[in-house]
């Protein structure tokens, strides 16, 4: 059903767009979708702790007037996770009081829609569900996704969302044995927002001098992403390009 969605460019009937949790029974479907809309694979892992809820919170969009009686099948996804501010890469781009242990983050890991489905404010309205969710959180300083260089549509759709694109990572994505530039994109909530005067300018450049000796020392590690599978990755070289510095864009 999805492959006959995927292939007719528009939808006739007027759609009835719910959201929800993405659910076991999703599985097939949010696979599929995966292997249609992404050049990156991902591990049958990765969609095992969406469909589960494990340490993965989702949205499903479905269309409750589908005539074909697919009612309750995804007609779009997003999927998140939690990070702690101090083990992800992006500590410099927060006003972070280190002492504050248990600030988090809700890092967006896929997003997508259908093709007949487009266009149509689903993303949006996804993306306005992670926010939201985010925001639910006091402790929780920011949301931010990685978007590769050349997607046109998701690029224009989180700069119309207020987010704010901060650092251009060279080579983070290792697709078909070619390397592709992304783009960090972050949206500040709950008080979260850059570094900005003097002191806190000082503490990025002493943060960024630390992360460049971590950049060495992961390098020799030769760390490996977690759910992408096989050459198509995501290169994930985080802290090679927090040292490398400051590259924002
Ligand atoms: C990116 C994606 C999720 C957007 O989904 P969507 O439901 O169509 O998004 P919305 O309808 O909420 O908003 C789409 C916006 O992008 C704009 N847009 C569409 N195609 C565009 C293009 N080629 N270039 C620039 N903007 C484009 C639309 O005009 C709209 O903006 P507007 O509201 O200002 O008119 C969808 O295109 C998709 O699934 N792409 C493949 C997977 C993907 O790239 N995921 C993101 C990975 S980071």
């Amino acid at each position: 059903m999805i492959q006959s969605l995927m292939m007719n460019p528009r939808i006739k009937h007027r759609p009835t767009i719910c959201y929800r949790p993405i659910k076991p029974s999703d599985l097939e479907t949010l696979e599929q979708i995966h292997s249609d809309l992404f050049p990156i694979r991902y591990e049958s892992e990765f969609f095992q702790s969406v469909v589960n809820g494990c340490d993965v919170v989702s949205w499903a969009a479905v269309d409750r007037s589908r005539p074909d009686g697919q009612s309750d099948e995804l007609i779009g996804f997003v999927t998140a996770r939690i990070i702690m501010v101090k083990d992800s890469e992006v500590a410099d781009l927060l006003s972070y009081d280190s002492s504050r242990w248990d600030q988090n983050l809700v890092y967006i890991l896929t997003l997508g829609v259908v093709d007949a489905y487009r266009n149509l404010g689903i993303a949006t309205a996804l993306i306005r569900e992670v926010i939201k969710y985010a925001s639910s959180i006091p402790v929780c300083r920011a949301v931010y996704l990685h978007v590769i260089s050349y997607n046109n549509p998701a690029i224009h759709l989180y700069t119309k969302m207020s987010f704010k694109c901060v650092r251009r990572l060279h080579g983070f994505y290792l697709i078909h044995g070619h390397h592709y530039d992304s783009y960090l994109f972050i949206y500040y909530i709950n008080g979260g927002r850059s570094p900005c005067s003097p002191l806190e300018l000082i503490t990025l450049i002493v943060r960024c001098t630390k992360t460049g000796l971590k950049t060495v020392a992961s390098k020799l590690m030769m760390a490996k992403p977690k759910w992408p599978k096989g050459n198509e990755t995501q290169s994930k070289r985080m802290t090679n390009t927090e040292c490398s510095g400051l590259e924002y864009v």
